[in-house]
């Protein structure tokens, strides 16, 4: 009796943690493959890479409904991008722990999306080895930048 109740405590238990961290915060799948990210709602963007996020609302910026519209799009479609592809490194929810650097800094500006285009596109390998993946294959770039966005739309501290 004693048995059956302490391994009914701890499968509710198990239970509970799932629950508490659901398959999109990234955190019950640190070692699945890189996948590509559903973009539904994102207007197509066409095959030539753009240079700088279009679903960018700058500060202060007034945006009229439509740009409104696919910027929020975009946080939702890169919340699960983020999630699926980079959390695993760059930690979850955009909070670095520490392995790879924090992307909130990365300056929301032309410049600081050169560095991400050239990042995500092409990875970073250093002495031969790969520290980050090349993600051109796996994401269009309607998704990169969304993932993008969604970065820039977290918190810093
Ligand atoms: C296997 C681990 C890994 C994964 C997965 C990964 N990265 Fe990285 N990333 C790194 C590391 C490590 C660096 C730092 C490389 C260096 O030393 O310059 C980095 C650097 C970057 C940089 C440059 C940051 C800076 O401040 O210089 C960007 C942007 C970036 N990653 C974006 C992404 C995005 C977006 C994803 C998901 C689509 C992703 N990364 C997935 C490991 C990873």
């Amino acid at each position: 009796m004693k048995i059956k109740l302490s391994a009914k405590l701890a499968l509710t238990g198990l239970a509970l943690s799932l629950a508490a961290f659901p398959a999109t915060r990234g955190f019950s799948h640190g070692d699945t493959a890189p996948q590509a990210v559903d973009t539904e709602g994102l207007d197509p963007l066409g095959e030539e890479w753009l240079t700088e996020n279009p679903y960018r609302i700058p500060e202060g910026e007034e945006a009229d409904e439509k740009k409104t519209e696919q910027h929020e799009a975009a946080v939702r479609v890169g919340t699960v991008g983020y999630s699926q592809n980079c959390a695993r490194c760059h930690g979850l929810e955009g909070v670095s722990g520490g392995m790879a650097p924090d992307l909130r800094y990365l300056d929301a500006d032309a410049y600081g999306d050169e560095w991400y285009l050239d990042r995500i596109r092409n990875g970073v390998t250093q002495n031969g080895g790969v520290k980050m993946p090349p993600f051109e294959d796996i994401l269009n770039q309607e998704a990169a930048w969304a993932i993008r966005t969604y970065l820039e739309t977290r918190p810093q501290d």
